[in-house]
């Protein structure tokens, strides 16, 4: 008998009624106020008891009980979907003469004359969420959220409500796969009018159409999402089995004959000068639009000229995003905060009068680092300027000193670390002689604040992405001695078995939460391997960088075996690092640092023997030069040495700047001299530009 069984119809009733009550609170809590205070897993549980009362005692169950209400979600989470092509982010242009380098650049790689005009294609930026919406015969048959662009969530059924998103296309000679991208967007008029109703039901009330957009869309309870009025215009696309136009415009034209919304501001512009005229008028009408723009996209329109330009890293070649100014305003700076972060540096942060800065009400925002308050002579109890640009977070940008009160005293600025006491100094940068702008914690791993920080940086989306091991439990188990270092994340469930006070007693656990923590851990057991650089936090190593080691040392053996300083007394492995394009002095200098540290080395060493560390997968592995290392020499004429480079990056080919015996091809342009001789002393395998394009399957280009 189980435990329902047991009850008096009486008793089953009272619990019934305790239950609904509790689930349809964390209902509100979850889906309206976006802000959950029990896991998912709880959740489940809950409601499947009281699924098992009404199943023993039918009778209990009425028409608003949450079985009925959130009708089929039983699980709160939604599925992953993988995006075949990654879903980008936008690199910024701060102004006119940014925009104009842009164009140069563009000129410069595609090997036009910069007399010549490159058109470009202007759309309003708008400011909403990504999704990708997947058509298949004509069909939409799944759509998903930006996520970290490389994998998202499966919203289809949030955005089939969305009355701008065609549930079949119209038109004729429909390619049989196309994934069109664009942004869900709430209207500013139906902003008000949501926040208005919530107001009114004492419900929580949104702080701008892009958070209301966003708490909508992400709903399991799809009938929310439909009465939210959520809108689409459609600017972009993923993969596709054939593309329908030559230029960004006609495809453009394409979605509208299709059935979708495109934003009636964009335009073809004829050059650059023509685009910043287009940006100027979208920002004299920005504030008579109905929706919220953060700024304008300019792309390349040609498409061929999209695809040779690529991208790098996380953008596109082919576009950039101008932003609107950042909007700013003045309050009082209460206090100074120190915060440490996971490099130890100290990061002073202002406490500050709240203040609205263009519709977000601002509490904090970064001073930066010591210099930069010893430069602006920031004190407590200033009037300062505030500014807010998109997501970044809240600055002060300046420091009103007419009007200081009397007797305000300098900031002192800390010299030892907040939290673990030892010291924190200011050092001197080698090259130049000056102090460095930041002051750090010296305290290394004895210091709580770079342990925990380092470790949340270790779970993160980016890096190993655990699920139900955010911020919250990791200090939680950092503060019950659990996880002192990422391995033990790892050996949690073995060190819990063991250990007397077990996590299912902690709150907010309990049996279900404890067994999918553990379920999520196991399956991030295996990791690619530029996830897995970029998790370890070393210094200058964001994910481009982790990216572009991947790509050159394959797998972390390589890594560790080259940068061993037993092995590499005369430092060859440095030069080769150095060697990689993109990788700079003191990225090389942090990553040979880190591999030397023996207390890194130990901490790797058993972090893999509970991690399988995936090799790095070139780009295209059915291309020949995959993982082959290739130099460009003498003047090409086919293609500009920037877009040979990026090019053969694409196929999964290292692009070095010097010859080797570990050079397998040299492909020598006209004039080519003395790197083209080496390599025939080598004996390393020398082709000209049209042999190297027939080679990588591009003989026609
Ligand atoms: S193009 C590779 N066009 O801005 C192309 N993005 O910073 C990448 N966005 O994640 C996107 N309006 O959410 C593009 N007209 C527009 C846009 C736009 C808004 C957003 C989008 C993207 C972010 C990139």
């Amino acid at each position: 008998m189980s435990e329902t069984d047991k009850l008096s119809l009486q008793d089953a009733a009272e619990e019934h009624e305790r239950l609904s009550e509790y689930l349809q609170e964390q209902n509100r809590a979850y889906y309206q106020e976006d802000d959950p205070n029990i896991s998912d897993a709880e959740y489940d549980a809950l409601l499947r008891q009281l699924k098992e009362l009404e199943a023993t005692y039918p009778e209990l169950m009425k028409e608003d009980s949450p079985t009925q209400t959130v009708g089929a979600a039983i699980s709160r989470g939604f599925g992953k979907v993988q995006h075949t092509v990654p879903m980008l982010s936008l690199d910024n242009a701060f102004d006119n003469d940014d925009l104009r380098e842009f164009e140069k650049k563009v000129k410069r790689f595609l090997g036009r004359p910069v007399t010549e005009d490159v058109a470009f294609f202007a759309e309003p930026k708008i400011d909403g969420l990504s999704a990708s919406l997947r058509y298949e015969k004509g069909k939409f048959v799944r759509g998903a959220t930006r996520g970290d662009g490389r994998e998202g969530e499966d919203i289809t059924e949030n955005l089939r409500t969305i009355d701008d998103i065609p549930l079949e296309l119209k038109g004729e000679n429909i390619p049989d796969v196309f994934e069109v991208r664009g942004e869900v967007y709430m209207a500013i008029s139906d902003f008000q009018e949501l926040n208005a109703g919530q107001a009114e039901k004492n419900a929580k009330v949104f702080a701008n159409p892009r958070n209301a957009a966003a708490g909508s869309l992400r709903q399991l309870d799809v009938k929310i999402t439909k009465s939210r009025k959520l809108k689409f215009f459609a600017y972009a696309w993923g993969e596709v089995s054939e593309t329908p136009a030559d230029t960004q415009a006609g495809v453009l034209q394409k979605f509208e004959e299709w059935g979708f919304v495109v934003n009636p501001y964009s335009k073809v512009c004829q050059n650059m000068e023509e685009a910043i005229d287009a940006y100027n008028r979208i920002e004299t009408d920005r504030s008579s639009l109905d929706y919220d723009i953060d700024g304008v996209v300019f792309k390349v329109n040609r498409l061929d000229w999209q695809e040779r330009l690529g991208f790098v890293s996380r953008s596109p070649r082919w576009a950039i995003a101008h932003k609107f100014p950042a909007e700013q305003a003045t309050t009082k700076l209460l206090g100074i905060d120190i915060q440490v972060g996971r490099t130890g540096a100290l990061t002073p942060v202002a406490r500050l009068e709240p203040v609205n800065v263009g519709g977000v009400v601002v509490s904090n925002a970064t001073l930066h680092n010591e210099e930069e308050i010893e430069r602006k002579d920031t004190r407590i109890g200033d009037t300062v300027v505030i500014q807010r640009a998109g997501d970044v977070i809240p600055q002060v940008v300046e420091v009103k000193l007419e009007l200081r009160e009397e007797g305000a005293a300098p900031f002192e600025f800390p010299k030892t670390c907040p939290v673990c006491g030892s010291h924190a100094v200011r050092e001197k940068n080698p090259t130049t002689g000056k102090d460095d702008v930041v002051r750090r914690c010296t305290g290394g791993l004895i210091c709580r604040a770079q342990a925990v920080e380092r470790l949340k940086h270790f779970v993160s989306r980016n890096a190993f992405d655990i699920d139900g091991m955010g911020a919250k439990q990791i200090e939680l188990f950092y503060e019950k001695r659990l996880i002192k270092a990422p391995v033990d994340i790892f050996r949690l469930e073995e060190n819990d078995k063991r250990s007397l006070t077990k996590i299912k007693n902690f709150e907010g656990f309990g049996d279900k939460a404890v067994k999918n923590l553990f379920e999520a851990i196991d399956a991030r057991r295996e990791v690619d391997l530029d996830r897995f650089i970029f998790a370890l936090g070393i210094r200058h190593i964001g994910q481009g960088n982790a990216r572009l080691l991947a790509r050159n040392y394959l797998t972390i053996g390589a890594l560790m075996d080259v940068f061993d300083p037993d092995k590499d007394a005369l430092g060859l492995a440095y030069a080769d690092l150095l060697n990689i394009d993109g990788i700079g002095g003191a990225v090389a200098d942090a990553v040979r640092e880190f591999f030397a540290e023996p207390h890194n080395r130990d901490l790797l060493t058993d972090l893999l023997k509970e991690v399988k560390v995936t090799e790095f997968e070139a780009p295209d592995l059915e291309s020949d030069v995959a993982g082959k290392t290739v130099v460009f020499t003498g003047s090409l004429e086919l293609m500009t040495r920037q877009e040979a480079k990026a090019q053969a990056e694409s196929l999964g080919a290292k692009v070095s700047g010097s010859v080797s015996a570990k050079t397998d091809y040299v492909v020598a342009g006209a004039k080519a001299g003395s790197k083209l001789k080496k390599a025939e002393e080598l004996g390393v395998q020398t082709l000209t530009e049209r042999e190297w394009l027939d080679m990588i399957g591009k003989g026609t280009a």
